[in-house]
């Protein structure tokens, strides 16, 4: 199946980045669905904000960010965005009830042969795909923080997705610019975030402990690893939120040991989420 109009629901710190990307290098037509104005309008003001980075580095010309924009089409009509979309790209926030409404009503109103998907880090994919007429049109396809510049999107298999989507998927992937691996099983964490998140625990029970100063922790990771940001600065620029939902499902689907370190539950209770509060680990709001 040839994709050619794309709809992106939510335009948060990954969705903005997903139409961008799906507009900017596919060349896709997107619409982008929010569900407050304001929220629409942060969105494009972080779209217009990176695509000014890309034109100073020359990345993009004047008329490839003119282009760009005029291919993304911000509305508040959830209707309007996926009607007339070939694939669906679903990035509201992380909480399955909200995804599950959310992809139940998208069900009913996209094109019978309209291939859905969500960029989950962490609901399975065979549980999103419940919600669905078409579980077999349906898959995970997930991407990195931040979207413009990161390199990879895992495609996760539901429990009843088809062959024919997986390889559409890896498809527009690549004409995203973006390289592929698929998960061939819904697993908690898939693989990027079963790695990822443990190695981000451990950096917080460091802290915790007292074993060495966030700094320091950071320093090491940063310069010992080659990471480009060090765990503590990477948590912020995700969310603490986020991973601290992940690893409670690492803890309750797969194993007691990925417990998350009671300094994270604290600080997400405070609402130090990191980058989206402001402050975090580190202090963002002037950045
Ligand atoms: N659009 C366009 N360009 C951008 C950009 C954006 N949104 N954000 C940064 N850039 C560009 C800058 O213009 C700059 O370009 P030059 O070096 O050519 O001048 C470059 O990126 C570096 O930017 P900064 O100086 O602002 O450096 P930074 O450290 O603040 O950010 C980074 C750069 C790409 C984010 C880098 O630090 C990095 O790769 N960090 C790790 C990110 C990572 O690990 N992401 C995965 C998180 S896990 C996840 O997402 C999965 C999940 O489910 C939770």
């Amino acid at each position: 199946m040839e994709v050619k109009k794309v709809a992106a629901l939510g335009a948060g710190l990954m969705g903005h980045g997903i139409a961008q990307v799906a507009a900017q290098v596919a060349k896709y037509e997107v619409g982008l669905r929010e569900v407050k104005q304001e929220f629409l309008n942060k969105g494009m003001e972080m779209i217009k904000y990176s695509l000014e980075r890309f034109l100073k580095k020359g990345v993009v010309s004047e008329m490839e960010m003119k282009e760009t924009l005029s291919r993304i089409h911000p509305t508040l009509d959830l209707e309007e965005a996926v009607a007339e979309a070939d694939l669906i790209i679903e990035a509201v926030p992380e909480n399955a009830q909200l995804k599950k409404s959310v992809l139940a009503e998208v069900d009913k109103l996209a094109k019978e042969e309209a291939i859905i998907t969500s960029n989950t880090s962490s609901i399975s994919i065979t549980e999103l795909a419940s919600t669905l007429h078409r579980p077999e049109k349906f898959c995970g396809m997930h991407f990195f923080n931040p979207p413009q510049l990161m390199r990879l999107v895992e495609i996760i298999r539901g429990a009843k997705t088809s062959d024919e989507t997986v390889n559409t998927i890896v498809d527009v992937a690549k004409k995203m610019g973006k390289e592929t691996v698929v998960v061939k099983k819904d697993s908690p964490g898939f693989v990027v975030n079963r790695i990822l998140v443990p190695a981000l625990n451990e950096a917080l029970y460091l802290l915790w402990e007292g074993i060495a100063d966030r700094d320091d922790i950071d320093k090491a990771i940063q310069l010992g690893l080659n990471w480009p940001m060090g765990p503590l600065k990477l948590l912020d620029y995700t969310g603490l939120d986020t991973t601290l939902s992940i690893a409670e499902l690492l803890q309750k689907e797969l194993d007691p040991k990925y417990r998350p370190c009671p300094l994270l539950r604290q600080m997400v209770r405070a609402g130090l989420l990191g980058r989206k509060t402001g402050k975090g680990f580190y202090d963002w709001t002037e950045k």
